[in-house]
């Protein structure tokens, strides 16, 4: 069975290392600088066909350069892009990050031709195909708010579609509109600012415990190189992050998805896959952009063995 990606589609320009921006004119050699398809649905789809799955993704991007090689790049790694939305006149959206020598990531954003995706732009039938499907910043995707998409989340998870959501802003009123699709989702797995942000509480227990209430089994905090919250009607597991040398931390959050959704269709407990997500989290963790690090999925089983 497929997995569908639906969402936010970047390509991330970044460099590593950057201590500081030169002044003037100044030029600064650097290691690596490379270009990547990212964002939390095209950089969890590529994951995910990393771990083995067959993907397809939906959303929007512009008819410029940045998309061109936003669908070779996923087309090469094996994910179905031919039922992106090509909008004209509109920018693929872009990051340019520079890197710091701590894996930190500053960034500067076009969000582009994500902001104006709605149902029109999905593929309902392959959607409705899906035996996953993953919601990747529908914080940005904001069109898709829509009764009639979440009509038809109901439908899919009424036949047994596990569905995932990821945020991807950190801006309060776009994530106050997330909201309204707890009740419709699975699992959400937010990181810790979003969830704060997102709750208004004071820590990330008692916000996790608020979005729970709010419809989905689980809600999963990523708390970067701490590890993660998840909280269930069961109870509360925190699961720490693997120790691994750290490059750059870029599409951690995504490659954390696509394990966990992993761990879930091959039968683990929400927990067990939480931890099949850090571990591939971990890979990503290695390399420079959200691309990096995962070979493939006994190559990230094997490093959660030797981790565990
Ligand atoms: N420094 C690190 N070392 C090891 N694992 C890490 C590190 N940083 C993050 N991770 C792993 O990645 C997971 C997700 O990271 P994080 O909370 O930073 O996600 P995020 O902010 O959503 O990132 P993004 O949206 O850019 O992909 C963490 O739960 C952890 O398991
Ligand atoms: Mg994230």
């Amino acid at each position: 069975m497929t997995v569908v990606t639906v969402g936010v589609h970047i390509v991330d320009i970044l460099t590593r290392p950057v201590e500081f921006i030169p002044q003037g004119q100044d030029t600064v050699l650097v290691d690596q600088i490379r270009l990547t398809a990212a964002g939390a649905a095209a950089g969890t789809a590529v994951d995910l066909a990393k771990l083995g799955h067959e993907v397809v993704s939906l959303g929007a991007i512009g008819d410029d350069e940045l998309g061109d090689f936003l669908l070779m790049v996923m087309a090469r790694h094996g994910v179905d892009v031919s039922k992106l939305v090509r909008k004209p006149g509109e920018q693929t959206a872009a990051s340019i990050l520079p890197i710091r020598p701590d894996g930190g990531r500053p960034s500067f954003h076009v969000p582009g031709a994500n902001l104006g995706v709605t149902l029109a732009d999905l593929d309902v039938d392959a959607l409705r195909a899906a035996g996953a499907v993953h919601l990747g910043g529908v914080d940005v995707t904001f069109g898709l708010g829509d009764p009639a998409f979440f009509a038809l989340l109901d439908e899919l998870r009424a036949q047994g579609t596990i569905i995932t959501m990821d945020l991807l802003s950190e801006m309060p009123d776009l994530l106050g509109m997330a909201r309204a699709f707890l009740p419709h989702v699975d699992y959400f797995l937010p990181n810790d600012s979003q969830a704060l942000l997102m709750t208004g509480a004071d820590d990330v227990a008692t916000a996790a415990s608020q979005l729970l209430a709010e419809g989905p089994k689980g809600v999963l905090v990523t708390l970067g190189a701490e590890g993660s919250l998840v909280v269930t009607p069961e109870g509360t597991t925190r699961v720490p992050a693997l120790k691994v040398e750290v490059s750059d931390t870029t599409g951690c959050g995504d490659a954390y998805c696509a394990g966990f959704v992993t761990g879930l269709l091959s039968g683990r407990d929400v927990v067990g896959a939480a931890r099949l997500g850090t571990a591939a989290a971990a890979r990503v963790a290695t390399g420079l952009g959200s691309d990096a690090g995962i070979e493939s999925l006994d190559d990230v089983i094997r490093t959660e063995s030797e981790n565990s």
